[in-house]
């Protein structure tokens, strides 16, 4: 097949992990006679300096006409000025909007090879197989923000709002996600104190009638992040507000063994989808070529899985990864003696995929 990739490395490792999941999508489009095309956009900080803009209309554009989008990372310190005018995430908040993407699959896996990589207890992470359904384009990120003068002082206001189609699409994909799985739904929320959540609340329940054969629980957020670290391995499909899914997610990263492990797929109502990893530009690390590309192919796979439909393309993806972990391959953050860097971590993958 065909298909039009839209790149977007954006800034710190960004451009790192695009480049190292490119090569992974050649190899793969080469072994079974696929071709792709790619095009490469600002976004982020490198566009705010090119352009002023975080999310120039013709990397909207582009991102609109794309089979699919491939996205690194946005921001960094040389941005982060609180007088700025804009912010290189308003760029990633506004292509996910901008393309419906409400839905963020944020699936995280215990590598069996990666277990002592964890701070946890092996035998508590050993197994773990979840997801984290995050939602992308509502709640406390797009609500009204403001600041204003009041008699008490200089007063901040960010609102968190859900509309209820909003909630019930969610939570109907999670159920529908859950029932090729382990028939589980937890949908986490704040109902003992948020309005938004008791609307969150009612409507899950609502939805989850129509799934008879996938069990729903709810759970409050706060003891939901004690549990993913005691019992992950009692999730199946966790559905949240953005903002909660946000900081879930990193929280789960830990299971994995490191950060840069996890992939992400935004999705709206079609098949294009924008895939990234769930970390961010590292500053720290970027520009070393150190950074784990992992979490970025594995989202290169999702991107063969969701949106061009190669479902055995995204297995042999994730096999290469697997095997190439179980081959002791290991980038600074996963620990080990003998640390890869970025491009040797992608090297050990493509010998992978030749086998
Ligand atoms: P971060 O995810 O960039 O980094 C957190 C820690 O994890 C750092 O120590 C970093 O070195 C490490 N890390 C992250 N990815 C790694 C990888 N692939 N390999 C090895 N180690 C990795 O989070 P932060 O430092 O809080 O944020 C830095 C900037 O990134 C901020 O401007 C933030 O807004 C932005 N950010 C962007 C995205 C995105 O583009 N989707 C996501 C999160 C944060
Ligand atoms: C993520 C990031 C973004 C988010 C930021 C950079 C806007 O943390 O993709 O997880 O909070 O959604
Ligand atoms: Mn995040």
């Amino acid at each position: 097949m065909k298909a039009n990739i839209v790149l977007l490395p954006g800034d710190g490792v960004g451009p790192e992990v695009v480049s190292s999941t490119r090569q992974v999508l050649d190899a793969v489009a080469k072994r079974h006679g696929h071709e792709l095309a790619y095009s490469s956009h600002p976004i982020g900080g490198i566009a705010i300096d090119e352009t002023g803009n975080p999310l120039p209309d013709s990397t909207l554009d582009a991102a609109k006409k794309a089979d699919a989008i491939l996205l690194g990372a946005v921001g960094g310190p040389k941005w982060d000025d609180p007088n700025a005018k804009t912010r290189p995430e308003k760029g990633l908040l506004a292509i996910r909007q901008g393309l419906g993407l409400y839905a963020n699959l944020r699936p995280v896996r215990s590598f069996k090879e990666l277990v002592a990589s964890s701070p946890l207890k092996p035998e508590r992470i050993e197994g773990v197989d979840l997801l984290v359904l995050r939602e992308l384009t509502g709640g406390l990120y797009f609500g009204k923000q403001f600041r204003e003068q009041t008699e008490r002082g200089v007063k901040a206001v960010d609102t968190l709002e859900y509309v209820d189609f909003e909630i019930r699409r969610v939570v109907r994909l999670a159920c529908s996600l859950a029932r090729a799985r382990k028939k589980k739904v937890t949908s986490v929320d704040k109902a003992n104190v948020l309005e938004s959540s008791r609307l969150w609340r009612q409507i899950a329940t609502e939805v989850s009638k129509d799934f008879n054969d996938v069990a729903i629980e709810h759970q409050l957020v706060d003891s939901c992040a004690m549990r993913l670290v005691t019992a992950p391995g009692s999730f199946d499909v966790l559905v949240t507000e953005n903002m909660f899914g946000d900081i879930l997610s990193d929280e789960a990263a830990v299971l994995t063994g490191s950060l840069g492990m996890l992939p992400s797929a935004s999705l709206g109502e079609g098949k294009l989808g924008l895939y990234e990893p769930i970390h961010g530009s590292a500053p720290d690390i970027a520009g070393k070529g150190i950074c784990n590309p992992i979490g970025t192919i594995l989202s290169g796979a999702m991107l063969l899985r969701h949106s061009l439909g190669l479902e055995a393309e995204a297995k042999s993806i994730e096999l290469a990864v697997e095997r190439a972990l179980a081959a002791g391959a290991r980038t600074k953050d996963l620990g080990g003696a003998n640390p890869l860097s970025t491009q040797a971590m992608t090297d050990a993958v493509l010998a992978q995929l030749e086998k």
